[in-house]
């Protein structure tokens, strides 16, 4: 079922809730929180524009980090709303506290088209329980709910569900934001008729991270390419060594029974026929988590079936790369969601770079939809420099994840139909 737009609202003189997710990187320079990326807050402009230029009273909300109920300042919204009314170009008032007097006070004092944006919702433990109380006290804030974090949409919290649920029980309409939409379009609607062939590339870490997803694409794809450090769990699966490769041992009967269901469906299933392997060497110190960090020596290739038992796979090598890109060169359709190896080290950076350049290459040549999953797949692209080469990159993480594998995410479910 659709759902109501932002569009289909009058809101000229309404008090809007905008959930916004403002879960962006930040990092502490000289004692103060600098935001390190932020696409995030730039994505949701439109969203925002399209509020102000209706007259509508505009309450920002959302959550930084998980500060577990406590009001820890590094996790503060206050710096967000400085970027936001940067980027914007006007002032966006900021509330010290989510819910209460202060904040119904500054909601109350907005005039059409001016904006606030709220303190952490996360510094309520009663956000991530959903609590109905907590959701009233927000929903008291505003006459109309819209979404548009779609990066926080498969958490059935407060902000994004609970509100919804008290303000449509008041007869508020609630509708998907500008950038909401443009996810729910491409990770959603586009990919039910893909043009052919459809490619879907998965790295990562883990399988039991992606299994549903794979299990989900296989009814829908061409072929899919697999890397990161969940083709060791395959590898294991066909009976080869990985050394100290990360793997899943108790996961190889799920990669088997996706390795069947390819064959069945007659999906062409790719797994690296080489690897850039390394052998790690501990140097005896610990990291912040107390755990023992290794140096990786001795980066080379490894066309082996096996890799040997002193060192791990670390990145896809040169003659995966390259058949990998030769698939992707044929593509009309691509998703692509997650890194083929440790990239963060430019030793192993060689594989996620030269599918980012084939997944580029298809769309500018080829005219090929290439949708990029979120996470760390979007972070790899952007460091390639090859961000606006594709055709959309997902601002959701998990929710990305999540809404490939065909789940209905909470935070749209709660959204009044059409
Ligand atoms: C994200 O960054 O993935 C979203 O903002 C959701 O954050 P969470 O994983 O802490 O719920
Ligand atoms: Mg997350």
């Amino acid at each position: 079922m659709s759902k109501l737009s932002v569009k289909d609202l009058n809101v000229n003189n309404q008090r809007v809730f905008v959930r916004v997710d403002y879960n962006v990187p930040m990092e502490e320079k000289d004692g103060k929180m600098v935001i390190n990326d932020a696409t995030r807050i730039k994505e949701t402009l439109p969203t925002l524009k399209f509020l102000v230029d209706a007259g509508a009273r505009v309450i920002l909300a959302a959550h930084l980090g998980r500060p577990k109920g406590k009001k820890d300042p590094t996790m503060s919204l206050k710096p967000v709303a400085e970027k936001l009314s940067e980027m914007l170009g006007k002032p966006v008032a900021f509330a010290d506290d989510c819910i209460g007097e202060g904040a119904e006070k500054a909601a109350d004092a907005l005039k059409p088209g001016e904006i606030l944006l709220l303190e952490n919702v996360r510094y309520y433990n009663e956000e991530e329980a959903n609590d109905p109380a907590f959701a009233e006290k927000l929903a008291k804030l505003a006459d109309v709910y819209v979404n548009d974090a779609f990066g926080a949409a498969h958490r059935a919290h407060a902000s994004t569900e609970g509100v919804a649920r008290f303000i449509a029980k008041r007869g508020g309409k609630c509708a998907a934001g500008l950038l909401m939409e443009r996810e729910l379009q491409y990770l959603g609607r586009e990919l039910e008729n893909p043009a052919r062939p459809f490619v879907v590339i998965l790295g990562g870490a883990k399988v039991s991270d992606k299994i549903k997803v794979i299990d989900r694409l296989l009814d829908m794809a061409d072929s899919i390419l697999i890397g990161g450090a969940m083709a060791y769990t395959f590898k294991l699966a066909l009976g080869n060594k990985v050394g100290k490769s990360l793997s899943e041992p108790d996961k190889v009967d799920v990669a088997k029974a996706a390795m069947e269901k390819a064959k069945a469906r007659k999906v062409q299933f790719l797994l690296p026929t080489d690897n850039i392997i390394g052998t790690p060497v501990d140097t005896g110190k610990l990291n912040k988590k107390g755990k023992p960090i290794f140096d990786i020596q001795h980066p080379r290739a490894n066309s082996a079936a096996d890799i040997p038992d002193d060192s791990e796979g670390l990145d896809i090598g040169p003659d995966t790369a390259k058949t990998f890109s030769e698939v992707i060169s044929k593509a009309k359709t691509i998703i692509w969601n997650g890194p083929m190896g440790m990239f963060e080290d430019k030793r192993f950076a060689e594989g996620t770079n030269v599918v980012a350049k084939a997944v580029a290459d298809a769309t500018a040549k080829n005219g090929a939809k290439s949708i990029i999953g979120g996470g760390d797949s979007v972070k790899a692209l952007n460091k390639a420099g090859l961000g606006d080469k594709v055709t959309f990159m997902s601002t959701g993480g998990g929710a990305s994840l999540e809404f490939l594998e065909g789940r209905v995410l909470p935070g749209v479910a709660a959204l009044s139909d059409k």
